[in-house]
């Protein structure tokens, strides 16, 4: 009886994650705030689904112009902020603005604000001009842009990206909204980037790209 019940809620649960999965593939949207606190600042997913992987293959960030492209709670934002140092700036964008207002009050808190810009704004359509940019940072977001527009997405990174800057992005499973990595490829490609590198562990991959002019 007690392995039936231990079966049952197994199936149940497997269940539950291919259904979860199946709606985030076929409806792509932004997670809700109130998930994005508890899952992306938990200790497992920061220490290892977090942005040390990104930010590695974005190299040293030093008085650099960095965006992140949906924030969300602020977290990679967060070290952004701090990594860019006095003579840098971050900036952030998510389509939410509750998510903009937690990453306010998490930089203010650090008093990282006065190094920060953030906007409530469409990853499609951006408020930076061409090329004002080095880096674009792309954590577990591009998933959540309906797939039609995805490569809409990459252009317009690429067009806020100066001459010789990089586009970074990391995409980790079970995300509802993994891109698989050849897929992912196959975007940057057809935004117009080509691949510098790319660093994979179980679970996760980071990629590099620079636009092709
Ligand atoms: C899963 S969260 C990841 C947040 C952050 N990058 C991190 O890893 O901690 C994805 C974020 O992308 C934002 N997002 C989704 N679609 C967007 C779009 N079209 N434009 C801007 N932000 C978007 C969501 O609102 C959400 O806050």
């Amino acid at each position: 009886m007690k392995r039936q019940w231990g079966w049952g809620v197994l199936g149940a649960l497997g269940l539950g994650f291919v259904a979860v999965r199946l709606n985030g593939k076929l409806r792509p949207k932004p997670m809700p705030v109130n998930i994005e606190r508890f899952f992306l600042t938990n200790p497992l997913r920061v220490s290892y689904f977090g942005y040390r992987d990104a930010l590695r293959l974005a190299g040293d960030l030093k008085g650099l112009r960095v965006l992140e492209v949906g924030v969300g709670v602020g977290v990679i934002l967060e070290e952004i902020a701090k990594r860019v140092g006095d003579s840098g700036q971050a900036f952030g964008v998510d389509v939410q603005s509750d998510a903009v207002a937690i990453t306010e009050q998490r930089l203010s808190q650090g008093g990282l604000m006065s190094r920060t810009g953030l906007a409530t704004a469409n990853a499609l359509e951006m408020p930076w001009t061409d090329q004002s940019m080095n880096r674009v940072i792309m954590v577990a977001m591009l998933g959540e842009i309906p797939s039609a527009h995805r490569v809409e997405a990459l252009k317009e990174a690429g067009r806020v990206l100066n001459e010789g800057g990089k586009l970074v992005i990391t995409e980790f499973w079970p995300d509802p909204h993994y891109i698989p990595l050849s897929r992912m490829v196959g975007l940057l490609r057809e935004a117009g980037f080509g691949i510098v590198d790319i660093h994979q562990k179980p679970l996760l991959y980071s990629i590099s790209a620079k636009r092709e002019r």
